[in-house]
């Protein structure tokens, strides 16, 4: 098999999942500020290097999503830390856009740049022992966006760097994520979408992506957070595969979700829904970054030296979201486990 293919399919092989560590610099300083916690690279580092040489790596971490910061540093043992990561038998990642800036044309939008000198810094990537990378796309939700301007550019962006990513020997993950902020309700998460898969999709296709060699990680189908109307995770599971099925050719090998916002327990209760009724090819699985760190993140800050239970914390979450990939996870094996 092409080697890219091997790539996506170990990443989201059976009872495991990809911990998003990417957080940029900025996003790591808020998230390490909530919990006081001075954000410096010696902490960032710390906390990442806890989670990366914890137990729950081996059998729930198929790959790690890394940032250009952490990619370069060492570890306490002198390992780099892709090399730490391997050692587990994950891969190593590296989120490769450069963010999501103001959309001139229609400036509440935005589109996500980064595609200027990628393929050079792709090459230095593959060299620190990435690969895989991550480019992520966001769409808002109100009554007149996402414009066809955003679904349109932003697919474009995606498409070029997953052309640019797979000519360096690496899988894309394409993440088009819709954002959960607002008052709809699921069936507009769902139209668009759908929406925002098919242009990605399209556009894909037209820059001659192999899609065996590539993930996507797509949002869950959601009311808005604030919503009038709730929904079961049935109902989402349901809504989440219907689109899906509808919009991603059956090449593609993986589908890892992004948590989005959903707390700890919710994403891994819907992706175990899904995978109840999962009736595709698709291997249905997690990217998670916030429902994979933030207990785990809680835990470290309040005694940075008690290594064993960050990681004990962060081991039960891989394991819950491991079995939620099999739909194998129920609410008793949560109670079970964190008592
Ligand atoms: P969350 O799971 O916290 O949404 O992060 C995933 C991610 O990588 C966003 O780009």
């Amino acid at each position: 098999m092409n080697e890219i293919e091997n790539i996506a399919k170990q990443m989201v092989a059976k009872g495991k999942g990809i911990l998003a560590a990417d957080e940029s610099t900025g996003t790591m300083t808020k998230r390490l500020s909530s919990v006081n916690v001075e954000s410096t690279p010696e902490n960032r580092l710390k906390f990442r290097e806890t989670l990366f040489s914890a137990e729950g790596m081996k059998n729930h971490i198929g790959g790690v999503i890394l940032y250009d910061e952490t990619i370069k540093q060492k570890t306490s043992s002198g390992k780099t830390v892709p090399e730490l990561i391997k050692s587990f038998g994950s891969i190593p990642g590296i989120k490769v856009d450069t963010g999501a800036k103001k959309l001139a044309g229609s400036p509440d939008e935005k589109i996500t740049e980064g595609l200027d000198g990628l393929r050079e810094r792709l090459a230095e990537y593959y060299n620190l022992g990435a690969r895989f990378t991550k480019w992520r796309a966001v769409y808002i939700i109100s009554k007149k966006y996402p414009s066809a301007l955003a679904i349109k550019s932003n697919a474009h962006a995606l498409a070029r760097y997953s052309a640019l990513v797979q000519e360096a020997k690496m899988v894309p993950i394409v993440e088009p994520e819709v954002l959960m902020d607002g008052e709809h309700d699921i069936n507009r998460c769902y139209d668009v979408t759908s929406s925002v898969l098919k242009e990605c999709y399209k556009e894909l296709k037209l820059h001659n992506i192999n899609l065996k060699g590539t993930i996507l990680k797509p949002n869950m189908i959601l009311p808005g957070n604030k919503s009038k109307t709730k929904n079961n995770s049935q109902e989402i599971a349901k809504m989440t595969l219907k689109c899906l099925k509808e919009n991603v050719p059956s090449e593609v090998p993986g589908i890892a979700f992004l948590s989005g916002g959903q707390t700890e327990i919710e994403a891994t209760q819907n992706l175990n829904e899904i995978n109840k009724i999962n009736d595709t090819s698709f291997l249905m699985s997690f990217s998670y970054g916030r429902a994979l760190q933030q207990s785990a993140l809680k835990s470290w800050a309040r005694d940075i030296k008690d290594i064993n239970k960050t990681q004990k914390i962060f081991n039960h979450r891989s394991k819950m979201n491991g079995l939620s990939t099999s739909a194998k996870w129920n609410l008793n094996l949560e109670k079970q486990l964190t008592a």
